[in-house]
C-alpha cells in the first residue's frame, strides 16, 4: 500500500550550514508561523539567546511578570507534549468544520485554505516530536485587567523573532487551554501562574518569507475613524490574504 503521507518537505537550511543574518525590518515582515521542524536539536546556546531576547520585551512598570517552562525530552515534557498534541487535534477537528475548510476554495488542493488544512492535519504530530515547546507563563499579581496581555505577549513575539534570528522557527498557539488542568499537574505549576501560550520551536522544514495580511489602507485611519490617508500604501509587490474577523467585510472580500 502506498504511503498516504505527503512527501517530506524541503528543509530550509541543511544541518550545520551557516545562517544568514536577517535585518530587523526583514525579520518583522517575513517571520512566518512555522509548524514543521526537522529532527535537529535546539542547542542550549540558542535557547539561552532566544529567552534572553524574549525577556528584553517591555512590561507594565517593568514588572516582567513572565516565566518560561521549556519542554524538551524529560518524562514530564514528553507527557506535556502529548497533551498539547491531543489539544491540537481536538481544536483542529472543531475548526475544520466550523470554518469550512472542506468547502469553497478549500476544495482546490492548491488554495491557501487547503494548504493550511494540510499543515494543521500534520501539526499535532509535529508538536509531539518538536525539539522544544515553550510555555510562556504569566505571574498574576492583581485582578484581571485588559492590559495584562501586553505584559506577556510582546515577549512571545520577541521569542519568535529571536528564534528566526537563530535560524529556528515556531508558532504561537493556544493548545494549552483545553488541557490546562492536566498540564498544571504534570508540570507542577503553582496557583497564581497562568499558562499564556504554547510555542513549539525547531529548525524549520519549509521557509520563512513575506507574510500575507490585508491591505494597510484597511487598518489605518488618520484624524478620525474611517478616514484613510493616501500614504497608507503597502510596498510594491505586497501579496494579501482574505482572512479577517467575521462580520467585517471590505472591498477585497
Ligand atoms: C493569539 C494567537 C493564537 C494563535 N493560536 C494558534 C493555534 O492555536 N494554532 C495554530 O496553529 N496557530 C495559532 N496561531 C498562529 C496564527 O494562526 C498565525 O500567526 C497566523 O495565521 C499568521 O500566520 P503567518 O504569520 O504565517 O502569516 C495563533 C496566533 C496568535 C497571535
Amino acid at each position: 500500500m502506498s504511503d498516504p503521507r505527503p512527501p517530506a518537505p524541503r528543509q530550509h537550511r541543511p544541518e550545520g550550514a551557516p545562517r544568514r543574518e536577517v535585518e530587523l525590518f526583514e525579520g518583522l515582515t517575513t517571520t512566518r508561523a512555522i509548524r514543521r521542524y526537522s529532527e535537529e536539536a535546539v542547542s542550549d546556546q540558542d535557547l539561552a539567546a532566544i529567552l534572553f531576547a524574549a525577556t528584553r520585551a517591555p512590561s507594565g512598570s517593568n514588572r516582567q511578570p513572565w516565566r518560561f517552562l521549556v519542554l524538551r525530552d524529560d518524562e514530564p515534557s514528553r507527557q506535556a507534549k502529548l497533551l498539547l498534541a491531543r489539544a491540537a487535534r481536538e481544536i483542529w477537528v472543531q475548526k475544520r468544520s466550523r470554518d469550512g475548510y472542506d468547502r469553497g476554495s478549500g476544495l482546490d488542493p492548491d488554495s491557501p485554505k487547503a494548504r493550511m488544512a494540510q499543515s494543521m492535519e500534520r501539526f499535532p504530530e509535529a508538536i509531539e516530536t518538536a525539539p522544544v515547546v515553550i510555555l510562556p507563563c504569566f505571574l498574576r499579581y492583581r485582578a484581571p485587567h485588559l492590559s495584562d496581555g501586553a505584559s506577556i505577549y510582546p515577549c512571545c513575539q520577541n521569542l519568535l523573532l529571536a528564534a528566526r534570528a537563530r535560524g529556528l522557527g515556531g508558532v504561537m498557539t493556544i493548545f494549552q487551554l483545553p488541557v490546562e488542568a492536566e498540564l498544571r499537574e504534570v508540570l507542577e505549576v503553582p496557583d497564581g501562574v497562568e499558562l499564556a501560550a504554547a510555542i513549539p520551536l525547531g529548525h524549520p522544514l519549509g521557509a520563512h518569507g513575506p507574510v500575507r495580511r490585508r491591505p494597510l489602507r484597511e487598518f489605518v485611519f488618520e484624524g478620525r475613524w474611517g478616514e484613510t490617508p493616501a500614504w497608507a500604501e503597502d510596498p510594491p509587490g505586497t501579496r494579501y490574504t482574505r482572512a479577517g474577523p467575521p462580520g467585517h467585510r471590505t472591498p477585497i472580500d
